[in-house]
């Protein structure tokens, strides 16, 4: 667990100057889905919320969606690309085992001053890379970074389970933060969790150095995403509701002074109960996963660059980004826009 609470003075902080996201131009709808396996639009709208997801094609790669994401949000911030000191890529979908998806999105940007990294959990990724700057921008050590949720989950799904392949969509999502000129207080506190015990929740077990791939797989379903889908839905609303009401007593605030819960897309009913036992109303709470359905470590920043451009989220909001995912990770960042 890492706290990092408003209650210090840092002597500089991070803000968000810049967000972008991108999503491929394929879409595969709930009826298309209802051709594949024995599913319905009905079924897949009622439970989850999904109505549609945005699909790579055999050419569109995690680089390629993390690239266009990070153009767009420096565009915003008016960073020039030769400028960023810092890039990281959170996903569970990376280009190849290495070198990392952020080496292929340095040299696209032509980020020549930048060191980069991959960051791998899950759809906790971008939240948690939002803590990681925070910490680098308010001890001086960087002016700024740029951290990136990107994912092609649909090359990892199994397309005859029908109680996963209706999930998850690609897309990918991007902010740049820099250090604040101008007395904005940006991220005003990040709270992080993990729990590795329960790793057979969600998962995806081929090809690392447990099943190799020189190694014959005893289950050949051990290439895609396994789902315990139950046990990640009780978690999800428990942890997302613990997550921030911390954000909350950490930083004085009253659910009441939230603009915005920008939460990690896994199912509209899991944000819905969540929002329910939070006592947020419906317009603070932003939806989208019918427009693209879980899109993991890219769900947060695609959505928080969807709130701003359409007015739902303004300078001086506060604003809780919050996720959960595999690992099983958690967290939050109270951020003052
Ligand atoms: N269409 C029709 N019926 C289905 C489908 C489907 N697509 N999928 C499952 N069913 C059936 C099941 O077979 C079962 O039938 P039975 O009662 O005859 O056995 C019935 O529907 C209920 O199945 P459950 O799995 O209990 O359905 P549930 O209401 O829990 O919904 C869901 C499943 C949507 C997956 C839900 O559990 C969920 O959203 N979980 C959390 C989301 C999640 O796991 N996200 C993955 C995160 S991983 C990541 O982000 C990288």
């Amino acid at each position: 667990m890492n706290k990092l609470t408003n209650g210090r003075s840092p002597a500089f902080r991070a803000v968000i100057t810049g967000h972008g996201s991108f999503a491929p131009s394929k879409l595969l709808t709930n009826d298309d889905l209802a051709e594949m396996v024995d599913t319905s639009d009905e079924w897949i709208t009622s439970r989850t919320g999904i109505k549609v997801r945005h699909i790579t094609t055999d050419t569109e790669s995690t680089a390629l969606l993390a690239t266009e994401a990070a153009r767009k949000a420096l565009s915003v911030a008016k960073l020039d690309a030769g400028d960023i000191e810092l890039i990281i890529v959170a996903t569970i979908t990376p280009e190849m085992v290495f070198p990392s998806t952020a080496s292929f999105v340095q040299r696209a940007l032509k980020a020549k001053k930048a060191w980069v990294f991959d960051l791998a959990a899950a759809c906790s990724g971008f939240v948690y890379g939002l803590s990681i700057v925070q910490q680098f921008i308010e001890s001086g050590r960087l002016k700024n970074a740029v951290v990136i949720g990107a994912e092609t989950l649909t090359k990892i799904t199994d397309w005859t389970d029908r109680s996963s392949c209706i999930l998850f969509g690609d897309g990918a999502g991007a902010v740049v933060l820099e250090r604040s000129e101008d007395g904005r207080k940006g991220i005003l506190y990040s709270t992080m969790h993990s729990d590795g015990n329960r790793w057979e929740a969600l998962n995806c077990q081929a090809y690392g150095s447990r099943y190799p791939v020189s190694k014959q797989l005893d289950d050949p379903k051990k290439v895609y995403m396994q789902i315990k889908g139950r046990e990640v839905y009780q978690q999800a609303i428990r942890r997302i509701v613990e997550t921030v009401n911390d954000c909350l007593s950490a930083c004085n605030f009253s659910i009441d002074d939230v603009r915005m819960l920008v939460s990690h897309q896994m199912n509209a009913r899991i944000i819905e109960s969540a929002a329910k036992r939070l006592n947020l109303p419906d317009e603070k709470v932003f939806i989208n996963i019918n427009e693209y359905g879980n899109t993991s470590a890219a769900s947060v920043p695609i959505a928080f660059d969807e709130c701003v451009r359409n007015g739902k989220i303004k300078r001086g909001d506060i604003v809780i980004l919050v996720a959960f995912g595999a690992g099983l990770t958690w967290g939050a960042n109270l951020i003052e826009f």
